[in-house]
């Protein structure tokens, strides 16, 4: 008989969509970067797999926690940011409590809080812009309210929230976790961080994202070492510590400040190319025109459809493209789907036009 707390967690409706991928199917409902390790890359990782391969501490190498704070009591080094999350919630969040959740937002925050018998309590972003409303968060704060979510660029909207909602939901009350793990990926505009914005701001970030290392599981926590100590106890029975390997491979990239730069802003060079062209498509193919994403490679596009689990699911069979339904994000998100611009320039035409094609044949 399964664990009760796991008994209203579903398949998510990613994972649902995926499974109707064929080699044909064009793939725009992913959630990690197109971009491959260069050669630096490579030697870094060559040279990471001759360190230690020995249990680190469990917060982390002391000398990574160093290069990521100024104190490296402020750090545990987690297997991704999924798992900094994870033991965050295990550390805070009792059955009963409420969990402020970003809608529409990324699936894990209110899967997770559902793990701990806790309630998720949405927090609407509303488009065009998406904007972060603090009032839309602190209104929603009641005294069950044990942790708040934000996550600044988004998944799924690309969306950037501004330094002063930023400032307000800080200094709001309960403690507030900051999903920063798509933070380097921006086009104008560095985003704004939480860090140090309050002692109650647990930062999250990792090279998932910016390094494109979703494999090699490597994140971390950020905050106060009195708020962080039960998460590095939690982060101790979940992983033991994270890979020493990809600990070494961050430790030389964080190193490595001036090819860093460059590659993060090659990183974003290729992005904005793909953000142009996945716009361009959009427009001319949907005949939408949506406000450019700030960050992140998502674009959050209003379809035709007030059912998008099967709107997606029929693009799946039928047009051979895969695009992540807005549902799968929260009520908010209906009416919408992720299309993720991580992808070749030509997956990125060739999947938008055949969903313009498909909508066209349907007489939408
Ligand atoms: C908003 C957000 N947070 C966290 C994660 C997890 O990333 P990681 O690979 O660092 O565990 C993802 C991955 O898609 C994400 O989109």
């Amino acid at each position: 008989m399964i664990a009760k707390r796991f008994a209203r967690v579903e398949l998510s409706l990613i994972r649902q969509i995926n499974a109707l991928a064929t080699p044909l199917s064009t793939n725009l409902g992913i959630g990690e970067p197109n971009t491959e390790p260069d050669e630096t890359l490579h030697e870094f990782a060559r040279r990471a797999a001759t360190v230690s391969w020995h249990y680190s501490a469990n917060a982390g190498a002391p000398s990574l926690r160093k290069k990521l704070a100024d104190d490296l009591n402020e750090v545990c080094v987690t297997a991704g940011t999924q798992e900094a999350l994870y033991a965050i919630f295990q550390a805070y969040v009792d059955p009963g409590d409420e969990v402020l959740v970003p809608d529409p937002g990324f699936v894990a925050y209110a899967t997770l809080a559902k793990i701990c018998g806790a309630e998720p309590v949405p927090y609407p972003l509303q488009p065009p812009a998406w904007d972060l409303d603090a009032d839309a968060v602190i209104s929603r704060i009641t005294p069950k309210t044990k942790l708040v979510i934000v996550n600044s660029p988004s998944n799924p909207l690309g969306a950037v929230a501004s330094r002063s909602a930023l400032e307000a939901i800080a200094e709001a009350g309960p403690l507030v976790v900051s999903d920063e793990v798509y933070r380097q990926l921006w086009y104008d505009a560095e985003p704004a961080s939480m860090r140090g914005m309050s002692r109650k701001v647990i930062v999250i970030d990792g090279m998932s994202k910016s390094h494109a290392m979703t494999g090699l599981r490597i994140g971390w926590a950020l905050a106060h070492p009195d708020i962080l100590k039960p998460v590095i106890t939690a982060h101790q029975y979940i992983a033991t510590c994270a890979s020493v390997f990809s600990q070494a491979l961050a430790e030389m990239v964080l190193d490595a400040k001036e090819w860093n730069a460059s590659w993060l802003e090659r990183v974003r060079a290729q992005f904005r190319m793909q953000r142009e062209v996945a716009l361009h498509a959009i427009e001319r193919e949907l005949e939408v025109k949506i406000d450019a994403p700030a960050a992140a490679f998502y674009a959050f596009v209003p379809v035709p459809s007030c059912d998008t689990l099967t709107f997606a699911k029929t693009l799946a069979t039928d047009a051979a493209v895969l695009v992540i339904p807005g549902a799968a994000f929260g009520m908010n998100g209906e009416g919408f789907v992720r299309i993720s611009y991580a992808a070749s320039n030509e997956a990125i035409g060739t999947g938008i036009e055949r969903i313009g094609g498909w909508l066209r044949a349907a007489g939408r």
